[in-house]
């Protein structure tokens, strides 16, 4: 069912000095992107099969914002590439594992992602993906 890892989120109190730190290593940005309904700023730097995801909460209430103030900065998800998202979500649900979305929405990148429930997952956040690029 996944293809490999799409990609590794990681929360960030501010994305330009993420930015600069993941340069400093060699990595090339690619892009920004705003995601406003996730309420997050996203940075993206190619890393072979999969990306490094920086990813900075745009509002308090954002998600990342959350994380951030209960774990302080670092890995947020860890996202497999799909082929299939509903069918991969209907085969997870059906292996026992609680979902967070039942249905695919839009992510970045022109994605569609689908999170898996931390509690059935020993811990990590484990997003699905299906990569449309
Ligand atoms: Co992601």
């Amino acid at each position: 069912m996944v293809k490999h890892i799409s990609h590794i989120g990681i929360a960030v109190k501010n994305l330009e000095e993420g930015i600069e730190f993941y340069q400093k290593l060699g990595l090339e940005l690619e892009a920004i992107e705003e995601v406003p309904s996730q309420m997050v700023r996203v940075a993206f730097f190619p890393c072979g099969d999969t990306r490094i995801e920086l990813l900075e909460a745009t509002s308090p209430e954002s998600p990342i914002a959350k994380a951030i103030e209960k774990r302080g900065e670092g890995v947020h998800h860890i996202a497999f590439a799909v082929e299939d998202l509903p069918a991969a979500l209907t085969e997870t649900e059906a292996n026992g594992i609680r979902l967070i979305d039942k249905e695919p929405r839009p992510g970045a990148h022109q994605a569609d992602i689908a999170f898996l429930h931390p509690k059935s997952t020993l811990g990590v956040l484990i997003e699905l993906c299906k990569e449309n690029h």
